[in-house]
């Protein structure tokens, strides 16, 4: 069985999930298990922090799959975005997340070689910018998000986007269940983002701490502020309660940060990734039904 929309067609996986790239969480493991449950996996190339990293980490996940994965290249100039490419085109990476600078910069490699870019907004104006940049969709970063969230509710966000803008849009932020899915595929997202359901999983790179206390946490503990990295972020409340200054690139300190999004909600264990899929794959088919049931003749 699978969940076909626009995009898992496009780019060749068996559900619209996107295992969302999370500084310092997601790394190799992760996006191997993702691709494995027929989702797609994505790490941001910020957690290698040289060329040989990140083509070592690519290797290990050839190695591994086979399948269709995904990063998301920063390209505001503060990394070396033309190696990263080059590394990741190399590596059969299809899907690219672009945020901060110019998408244009990336887009006729990755075309050329058969990928396609996709640029997270948090607001209609980026979203419009990144179109005239000819972007092939865009992520629509809602409230509530984990890491750098919007300030729009993802269900209103999402169909505005789209409507406005033309372009696919993939729905991210608060996003953990089937139930959620179904929602954001509802109001036309061609695929959704889960990123702070999937911390609390046996394939992210972080403390056993950090997936206990996404679990522990309700959406009451998770704060919306800028103070950390100068750009509005969700945090665990209780992570950041001592918070000083901003460690600098590449600093252990930020490990003790911990960043999560309002999904903590509906975080209740740590899994592993396969099963969080098959979850999601499940909550979804018995939402769609239940659905489908609530139409009745009278
Ligand atoms: C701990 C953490 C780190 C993140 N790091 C990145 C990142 O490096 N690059 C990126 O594009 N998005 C990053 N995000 C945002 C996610 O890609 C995604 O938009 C978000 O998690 C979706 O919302 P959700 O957490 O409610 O599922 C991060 C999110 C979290 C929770």
């Amino acid at each position: 069985m699978k969940i076909k929309t626009s995009f898992s067609e496009l780019i060749g996986i068996d559900y619209p999930i996107i295992g969302a790239p999370m500084f310092l969480v997601s790394y190799e493991r992760y996006v191997i298990a993702l691709a494995e449950a027929g989702a797609l996996g994505t790490f941001p190339l910020p957690n290698y922090r040289t060329i040989e990293e990140l083509q070592k980490a690519l290797q290990i996940i050839r190695k591994a799959t086979s399948k269709p994965v995904g990063v998301n290249i920063h390209l505001s100039g503060r990394f070396p975005w033309k190696e990263q490419l080059a590394v990741c085109l190399d590596a059969g990476v299809s899907f690219f997340i672009s945020s901060l600078g110019n998408p244009a910069l990336i887009l006729p490699d990755v075309h050329a070689n058969g990928g396609i870019v996709f640029a997270d907004v948090i607001k209609l104006e980026q979203g419009l910018k990144a179109r005239d940049r000819g972007v092939d969709g865009l992520i629509a970063v809602g409230a509530g998000a984990g890491g750098h969230c919007g300030s729009i509710s993802t269900l209103v966000f999402t169909p505005y986007l789209a409507q406005k803008t033309g372009l696919p849009v993939i729905a991210a932020g608060g996003i953990a269940t089937g139930e959620q899915m179904a929602a954001a595929l509802a109001v036309g997202a061609c695929g959704v983002v889960v990123g702070t359901r999937l911390i609390a999983t046996d394939e992210a790179e972080v403390s056993m701490g950090y997936k206990e206390a996404v679990v522990a946490a309700g959406p009451e503990d998770i704060i919306t502020t800028a103070a950390i990295t100068g750009n509005p972020a969700t945090w665990l409340a209780s992570s950041i309660a001592d918070f000083q200054e901003q460690p600098t690139l590449g600093s252990k300190k930020w490990r003790d940060l911990w960043s999560a999004g309002q999904s903590v909600a509906q975080t209740d264990a740590v899994y592993p990734i396969r099963e969080v899929v098959q979850e999601m794959v499940t909550s979804y088919q018995r939402a769609t039904l239940k659905l489908s049931e609530s139409i009745v003749e009278g």
